[in-house]
């Protein structure tokens, strides 16, 4: 007989607790509970001893590893670790509007055209919305891709899961798992309790069939998936798609993978024929670089294994205000505010009546360290308006006593600036290395602020 229980959900850590609190025991956040009735009509399935699996010697056990399956979006492939791993269940989480659909639907036109059996199952849009976003997508009337291609438009987690057995599905995309409701669980679809239920057994449908599984989640205001983190422990990866919405630029990332390294970065750009591979990013960031403006300086960025120059761009303006102005875009915040407190006291530039503007070209967010040097040398460019000579890449990160402090991977970063042109480096004198001379460029040690100041 169906029996309604209640209970409270805590939605940062996914808990579940039996009355109400203020605060959350296991993950002490505040106000975080939440209250469902749940009901379980299913009695849970219990197996004989005998048919339970038994211990198996390590050297019995195949890998799963060696039957990748690529989905030709090397970008893609590169963030997964190499490729889909038959039985991984991936969560991919971003924004809605973000291009999560159109990068899942893209992977399966590919899959479908190398013979992979694929399902796509929408939550959220009918069969002919996906038909037309596939139309856009290249999947033309009478290929062999639209013939092969099967859809699902459906919620309920019991025939998804028959369609499944018996298409064979080798890859399945779910989207998005807020909208699918497991039969049993009577709460609606979305809430806490429904996205575990629906996640468990996607779970084991990719563990038991080596199906492997695509969720999509869109993500709450305070950045995490919809519904509780527990649904991150649950999954093998989690990658989350960013971007600047405005722009075309978009970023792929690894949270949590457990068949690769979390390090990799995938981008793309947004057309309006759907997603484009960006495989040499420099190039795209760098585009529509001003010649021999003020305020324009190339640093260069590790995300990952890749390295990518970026443009910074600096405009300071008199101020009209007692309290002049700080605003920087793609970059935190606080860190110009101390860049710049950097250079009136250790650099004698005095921009106190100034407003300073600093923006990171294209759309990226940058959070590496070594990208200081370039932001104060731009901020200085503007604030005496000489431009920075065009073909120097930037290196270094700065300390309060306006020393410039060495930084990790330089030669990776010099080769990156050879290979797009650029001829001469400023360079920290603790990154000083033999390797780095015979690359092509002009290497300029600097170890504080006043010298790297003069040498631009
Ligand atoms: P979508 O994949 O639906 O986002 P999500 O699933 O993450 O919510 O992407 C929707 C946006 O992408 C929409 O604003 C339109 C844009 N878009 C293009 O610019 N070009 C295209 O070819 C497609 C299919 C979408
Ligand atoms: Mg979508």
């Amino acid at each position: 007989m169906a029996k309604e229980k209640q209970v409270f959900y805590c939605k940062e850590c996914g808990n579940e607790f039996g009355k109400w609190m203020g605060q959350c025991p296991a993950c002490k956040a505040w106000n975080s509970f939440v209250e469902e009735k749940v009901t379980k009509t299913r009695s849970s399935k219990t197996v004989a001893v005998s048919d339970r699996p038994k211990a198996t010697s390590i050297k019995d056990v195949s890998s799963s590893e060696e039957s990748r399956i690529s989905t030709h979006i090397s970008e893609l492939d590169r963030v997964l670790g190499g490729g889909i791993v038959r039985g991984a269940l991936v969560l991919v989480g971003g924004d809605p509007g973000i291009g999560k659909s159109t990068l899942l639907l893209e992977m399966c036109r590919n899959l479908v055209k190398e013979d992979t059996k694929v399902l796509y199952v929408s939550g959220e849009e009918s069969m002919s919305q996906i038909k037309s976003r596939a139309v856009r997508l290249g999947i033309e009337s009478g290929s062999v891709m639209e013939e092969r291609l099967m859809l699902l438009s459906d919620i309920d987690m019991d025939n998804i899961e028959s369609q499944i057995d018996s298409l064979g599905a080798e890859v399945v995309v779910i989207d998005s798992i807020q909208t699918i409701e497991a039969p049993g669980i009577e709460s609606a679809p979305g809430t806490i309790s429904q996205v575990r239920e629906v996640t468990a057994r996607l779970m084991q449908i990719a563990k038991q069939k080596g199906t492997a599984i695509f969720i999509v989640g869109h993500v709450t205001k305070e950045g995490n998936v919809a519904g509780p983190r527990t649904l991150e422990h649950m999954v093998d990866s989690v990658l989350y798609f960013e971007g600047d919405e405005s722009g075309g630029f978009r970023l792929l990332r690894a949270n949590k993978n457990r068949f690769g390294s979390t390090n990799e970065i995938g981008v793309f750009n947004m057309t309006d024929t759907g997603l484009e591979e960006v495989t040499n990013p420099s190039e795209f960031f760098l585009n529509g670089r001003p010649e021999g403006a003020s305020g324009s300086a190339v640093v260069c960025v590790i995300e990952g294994t890749r390295a990518m120059l970026v443009e910074i761009q600096a405009l300071l303006a008199d101020s009209n205000y007692s309290m002049a102005k700080r605003t920087s875009v793609g970059i935190d915040f606080n860190r110009v505010g101390l860049l710049t407190a950097v250079i009136e006291k250790r650099g004698g530039l005095s921009l106190s009546g100034c407003d300073c503007y600093v923006n990171v070209a294209g759309g990226l967010r940058i959070n590496d360290p070594s990208t200081d040097l370039g932001v104060v040398l731009a901020i200085a460019s503007s604030f005496r308006d000489r431009p920075i000579d065009s073909s120097t890449v930037i290196i270094g990160e700065i300390g309060l006593t306006g020393e410039i402090r060495g930084v990790r991977s330089v030669a990776q970063r010099i080769k990156e600036a050879a290979k797009l042109g650029y001829k001469k480096a400023i360079v920290p004198k603790s990154n000083a290395a033999k390797e780095l001379e015979g690359l092509g460029v002009d290497i300029i040690y600097v170890s504080n602020i006043r010298q790297a100041l003069d040498c631009v």
